[in-house]
């Protein structure tokens, strides 16, 4: 870590680490700050939220466009951090713990139910270390030996880490030693939860990413297990009343600059940038997921509409919906959802498969499994 870099204005103080380095550890929040050359920014950002807030009041099964977009925020956080999985593959997973699916697909279906795991016991309790361990543990859990023997689901580091390099010599950044950074999480953690605010909710989500990644409380998943927190404290003011805006897809096109303005924080106080792309990130990606919602819907009035055309049946109806929650469907899981026998399932399949919303996967036999490709499209970002 250049330590010239650190100037006057930096926003901690460097300590003593391991091998004569020195560790950056950040003030408490809130800082002070001056909020009005954000105004425009702000004003952007929270009239997009609001526009998303009234979108997804309309939705009648919210699950059909929340699964899609934890998708792609799923693949596209993991992919910043070198995970890999594509939207195909991510589909097939959710559905079948397919014998080809690799540790990375693995942990990309684990980013959801991390996702999920947190949303639901954020209905309970306050953004706390349980649920932030919590989520960690469900994001890593099971993190095979190759990817995962460092990686401590659930635990905290217990060893000094760093960013940006492979040896601490070179690292870009040295976030706080265990301690200090055990420290300074509880101070997050009452900052989060103090029942009152110095800042808009917007604002403070903004400077609650940047203190968790600054502090990198974990040996692995810090930049995943982050991303995750903004969406989860945006539900917890109120900013949003279902988890459907995700940064990631944003911040994956514009990871320099997410990087060097939260490093730029540290170094020299700017938080006007750091916050300036944070707003942006938000707009940006409410738009973009105004749109998904829009497609969605309207993928499924023509799924609803070519079924009608041709046929009476209800449970096909069933099953093409819930295709927008699980794309990826064998024929048993069809019986299921639609509450029918088999032979009527494989029925209703055959029938979706004529009507082109369903197509069979090649290679998988045993079940045999079948996809909704527009629906895994959509969601991707693919334009139909
Ligand atoms: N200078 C910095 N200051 C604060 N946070 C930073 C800085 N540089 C990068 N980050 C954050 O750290 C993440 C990358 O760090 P690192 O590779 O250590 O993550 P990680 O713990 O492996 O997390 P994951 O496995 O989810 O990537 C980035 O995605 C970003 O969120
Ligand atoms: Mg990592």
């Amino acid at each position: 870590m250049d330590q010239a870099l650190f100037g006057g204005e930096k926003t901690g103080e460097l300590v003593p680490t391991i091998e004569d380095m020195l560790a950056f550890v950040p003030n408490d929040l809130p800082p002070k700050l001056d909020l009005n050359c954000l105004i425009q920014e702000f004003g952007e950002a929270s009239a997009a939220l609001g526009g998303l807030k009234e979108i997804s009041s309309t939705i009648t099964n919210p699950y059909m466009v929340i699964r899609p977009l934890q998708r792609n925020e799923a693949l596209r956080s993991s992919a910043m951090e070198g995970t890999f999985s594509t939207a195909d593959n991510l589909a097939i997973v959710e559905a079948y713990d397919s014998p080809t699916a690799t540790e990375a697909d693995r942990e990309v279906l684990n980013y959801i139910r991390a996702i999920d795991f947190a949303e639901e016991q954020i209905r309970e309790l306050p953004i706390s270390h349980r649920v932030i361990r919590g989520m960690h543990a469900v994001l890593l859990r099971n993190a095979g030996k190759t990817r995962g023997s460092n990686k401590r689901p659930g635990e905290y580091k217990i060893h000094q880490n760093w960013i940006g390099a492979l040896k601490i010599k070179n690292a870009r950044f040295i976030p706080p030693p265990p301690k200090e950074a055990s420290d300074c999480l509880d101070k997050l953690e009452s900052f989060i939860n103090r029942g009152e605010t110095t800042y808009p909710a917007l604002i403070e989500a903004g400077l609650t990413h940047y203190q968790f990644e600054t502090i990198h409380p974990f040996g692995d998943g810090n930049g995943r297990v982050g991303r995750m927190l903004i969406t989860l404290q945006l539900m917890t003011s109120g900013l949003l009343d279902k988890p459907i805006l995700y940064v990631s897809p944003f911040i994956e096109i514009h990871k320099d600059e997410y990087i060097d303005s939260m490093f730029e924080v540290s170094t020299s106080g700017n938080w006007e940038r750091w916050l300036r792309f944070f707003l942006r990130a938000v707009t940006e990606s409410c738009k973009q997921t105004s749109a998904t919602i829009v497609r969605l819907n309207d993928l499924q009035s023509d799924f609803r509409a070519r079924i009608q055309n041709n046929t009476k049946s209800v449970s096909a109806l069933t099953i093409s919906d819930h295709l927008f929650e699980r794309p990826v469907i064998s024929i048993s899981e069809a019986a299921k959802v639609s509450v029918t026998s088999y032979q009527s399932a494989k029925k209703n399949i055959e029938q979706l498969v004529r009507l082109g919303i369903l197509r069979e996967i090649i290679g998988f036999e045993n079940p045999k499994l079948f996809w909704a490709k527009d629906v895994i499209d959509v969601s991707d970002g693919v334009q139909r």
